[in-house]
């Protein structure tokens, strides 16, 4: 069988380029573009065709709400009003102070807000949800290509559905270039993981449905509250985030996290029945590495590791996780496992959290 052709051209960000790209999606289409995230799939969020393409092109369910991204020029709270993406009427002053407070600190950048939606908001976009998600991104093309369309686009990672998300445009010339016409290349993405999804009730309430880059703690102590985790509120099923659907961003081999000790790792065998010729570790450090050489005596198998962070350090594993996972994915191993996230570590780092929820959904049971 052959494979389909990639059509997609990988375009510099010139200006010019933009220009491109914004006309794409002025005729309601969609182009891949960077964000500082991971690269997103942008099509007019007011265009319910351009929608539907996102829909189609991912072939992501309808039931699975995106995310508007705004211009950071249009991004204050007021903005949001005066556009009429929310109404002040549906938030409690509590809600008003929280919000506002949440925009002007993390705003541009890795935080997405999901409130009370508008009418102007079309239901494709929310899934027919009450909530609307809205993030305003830093990366200067996103910001460009959004200032020429006008007020948003939507943008959810520029991946097929389920599988790991694109940080650099050859990682989405893989996952869509059969698809679409043009990726904006910005670069490889500065932070690799998607944003924090932040819910804020009616009253105010915070509630955290993706943990990301911005961390429970840093937003606790802004608001000086406590962030609610969904499970608490009982708003943990798909219909309310469904990027928490159990099986998200997994590569195409088997793939298991290893248990917390190597005495765990020989009792059950960690690798159940399967019986792989070789094996790829995630490893999280250099030194970490060094467990590839005792696993591959344990298992009686070669062993090819990729390390997150030489250092051991947070934000270099979460910028290299979804790039290491897919050449790992590329690679003639034919059974993935990962070191697991120390339990210390998730517990005290809220960026360590954000990857060990990555690693546990991208091991999750596939259906
Ligand atoms: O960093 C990011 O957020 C990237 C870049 C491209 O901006 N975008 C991204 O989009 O990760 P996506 O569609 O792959 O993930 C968005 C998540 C989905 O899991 C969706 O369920 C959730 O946001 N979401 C969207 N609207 C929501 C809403 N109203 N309530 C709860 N969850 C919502
Ligand atoms: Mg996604």
């Amino acid at each position: 069988m052959t494979k389909p052709a990639k059509r997609a051209q990988i375009l510099e960000p010139t200006e010019a380029n933009i220009q491109v790209a914004a006309r794409i999606l002025k005729q309601g289409g969609v182009v891949a573009m960077p964000t500082e995230t991971v690269y997103g799939l942008a099509g007019n969020a007011f265009e319910a065709s351009a929608l539907s393409k996102i829909f189609l092109t991912k072939e992501r369910p309808t039931f699975d709400p995106l995310i508007v991204h705004i211009a950071p020029e249009k991004a204050t709270l007021a903005d949001l009003m005066r556009e009429q993406l929310i109404y002040p009427h549906d938030l409690s002053d509590s809600a008003i102070k929280r919000i506002d407070a949440l925009i002007r600190k993390f705003w541009p950048g890795p935080l997405t807000l999901v409130l009370p939606k508008s009418d102007l908001v079309p239901d494709l976009a929310t899934s027919g949800m009450e909530t609307v998600a809205i993030r305003a991104p830093k990366h200067p093309v996103a910001r460009a290509l959004i200032r020429e369309l006008g007020l948003g686009v939507c943008a959810p990672s520029a991946n097929r559905f389920g599988r790991i998300s694109p940080t650099s445009a050859a990682d989405v010339l893989e996952e869509l270039g059969d698809r679409i016409d043009v990726i904006l290349d910005g670069g490889p993405c500065e932070i690799g993981l998607e944003s924090t999804i932040l819910r804020i009730t009616e009253d105010g309430e915070p509630i955290l449905l993706r943990p990301g880059v911005v961390t429970r703690g840093e937003i606790e102590e802004l608001l000086k509250t406590k962030v609610l985790d969904p499970r608490e509120t009982g708003e943990g099923g798909p219909q309310i985030a469904p990027g928490r659907l159990a099986s998200h961003y997994a590569p195409t081999k088997p793939f298991v996290i290893l248990p917390n000790s190597i005495a765990q790792m020989m009792t059950p065998p960690a690798l159940g029945a399967a019986k792989p010729k070789k094996v790829g570790l995630l490893a999280l450090s250099g030194k970490s590495a060094e467990w590839a050489e005792t696993l591959s005596e344990i298992l009686e198998l070669p062993v090819v590791a990729e390390i997150l962070s030489e250092k051991g350090d947070w934000e270099e594993s979460a910028r290299n996780l979804f790039r290491a996972l897919r050449r790992l994915d590329a690679s003639d191993a034919d059974f993935l496992v990962a070191e697991p996230v120390p339990p210390a570590a998730i517990e005290s780092n809220g960026i360590a959290y954000a990857i060990a929820d990555r690693l546990k959904r991208a091991a999750g049971p596939r259906g």
